[in-house]
């Protein structure tokens, strides 16, 4: 149940001993998430942080009105609902057959982990075939997104330093293979999203080649731990919760609403920390200075008692859910319905092809980060 955030919910707006403040109740949080002067251009804070971001060209989750507007708008174009008819709208099938084949080699094995055997390996590959990687070169796509995404909890005390060198290598090599897969991609017609963007001429322009590139390395980054999280975060909570998986099974449609419950209980993403301050804010009676440095505690903003009834018990019936697990504002989550997709698929073929699955330990094993949650291993096993 989080005490944690039930204890930090009793000041909504608390001011740190490093200056900064951090956001807790459902209120404040939606609020401060819809006001113009929060921003998310970390230049913005008076303390500078690590200038990771000043290496590359931001991506629009970094980056505030109007520049955010224009870069999300010319992506939006392409990746489909709720806004337009797009690439995410025909992918159900190719889903499915993903998930399938991850499945199909589970035949035989009597103890699987989810976290490696199926939620990691999925949602690359989906990322890949949006993008329009070629088939060959997927494998090393995997190798390169997996060694970015486990340096993005490096912690200097306690892992090698080749970690963060492998992360930085491969984001490299990452970025020139997709700086030359654009390259070939323009003039040409084509489905998939890079030659889409490469070829857009419409009322917003065009992004440069640098700025493709960024946007396809943000979906990679924002769209695979988050996904790889609330799959296994749901196949754990749906075997904690036999009555609530054996309803799945009987009545499939259950998946929708069961998913946005999931987002609210177990979200993937529990802090967004990287807000400053554009000019003096106020927030229940608190005046946050230019400058500081925010921390919106979206987990506990989706399990505050005041917004939710019963906030800590997991209710695929809910009504009017209106969880922060894709947090809110215009930096709403942009992969939203492909996460709902790829999550309502994977969890309603596991269910439906596991036979009488059972945790093998629980509490699983966790990932170091406070920001992400979600088990670094989910071990079950299986009848035979
Ligand atoms: C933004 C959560 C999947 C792309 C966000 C934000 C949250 C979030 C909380 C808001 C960040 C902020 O306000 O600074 C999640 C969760 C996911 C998920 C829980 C999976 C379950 C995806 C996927 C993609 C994606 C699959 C793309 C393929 C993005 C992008 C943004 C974003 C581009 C930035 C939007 C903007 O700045 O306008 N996501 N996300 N996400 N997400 Fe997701």
């Amino acid at each position: 149940p989080y005490p944690l955030y039930a204890e930090l919910r009793e000041t909504p707006v608390a001011l740190q001993e490093d200056g900064s403040y951090v956001i807790s109740a459902y209120r404040e949080l939606t609020g401060i998430l819809h006001d113009p002067h929060l921003s998310s251009d970390v230049r913005h804070l008076s303390r500078p942080m690590a200038a990771a971001e000043a290496r590359t060209t931001p991506s629009f989750i970094n980056l505030d009105p109007p520049e955010h507007d224009r870069l999300r708008r010319l992506a939006m174009r392409h990746f489909g609902p709720p806004h337009t008819p797009g690439l995410v709208t025909g992918m159900e099938p190719d889903l499915t057959a993903i998930v399938s084949g991850l499945i199909d080699h589970f035949a035989g094995k009597q103890q699987i982990d989810i976290v490696d055997d199926f939620a990691y390996p999925f949602p690359v590959t989906v990322i890949c075939h949006l993008l329009g990687v070629p088939r060959e070169d997927e494998p090393q796509f995997h190798v390169w997104v997996n060694a970015v995404i486990d340096s993005l909890d490096y912690d200097p005390k306690t892992d090698p330093k080749e970690k963060l060198d492998n992360g930085m290598q491969a984001t490299t090599d990452l970025r020139e293979y997709l700086g030359g897969l654009l390259e070939q991609r323009h003039g040409r017609p084509g489905g998939d999203l890079l030659t889409r963007l490469a070829n857009d001429d419409g009322p917003d322009g065009r992004m440069t080649d640098d700025e493709i590139v960024s946007t396809a390395n943000l979906l990679l980054i924002a769209g695979h731990e988050t996904t790889v999280n609330l799959i296994t975060n749901g196949m754990l909570t749906l075997l904690r919760h036999p009555r609530v998986l054996q309803r799945l099974r009987d009545e499939p449609d259950l998946i929708v609403p069961l998913v946005e419950e999931l987002l609210r209980y177990e979200p993937p993403v529990h802090i967004i920390p990287w807000r400053a301050a554009y000019s003096d804010i106020t927030v229940a009676d608190t005046v946050i200075p230019k400058g500081s440095q925010i921390m919106l505690m979206l987990a506990s903003g989706s399990r505050d008692p005041d917004r939710f009834h019963d906030p800590d018990r997991f209710d695929p019936d809910r009504q009017d859910n209106q969880h922060l697990g894709f947090g809110s504002g215009i930096h709403l989550c942009f992969g939203g319905p492909l996460a709902r997709l790829e999550t309502q698929i994977a969890l309603t073929e596991l269910v439906r092809r596991l036979d009488r699955p059972r945790l093998v330990a629980d509490p699983p094993p966790y990932r170091p980060s406070p920001i992400l949650r979600g088990p670094i291993h989910l071990h079950i096993e299986q009848s035979q």
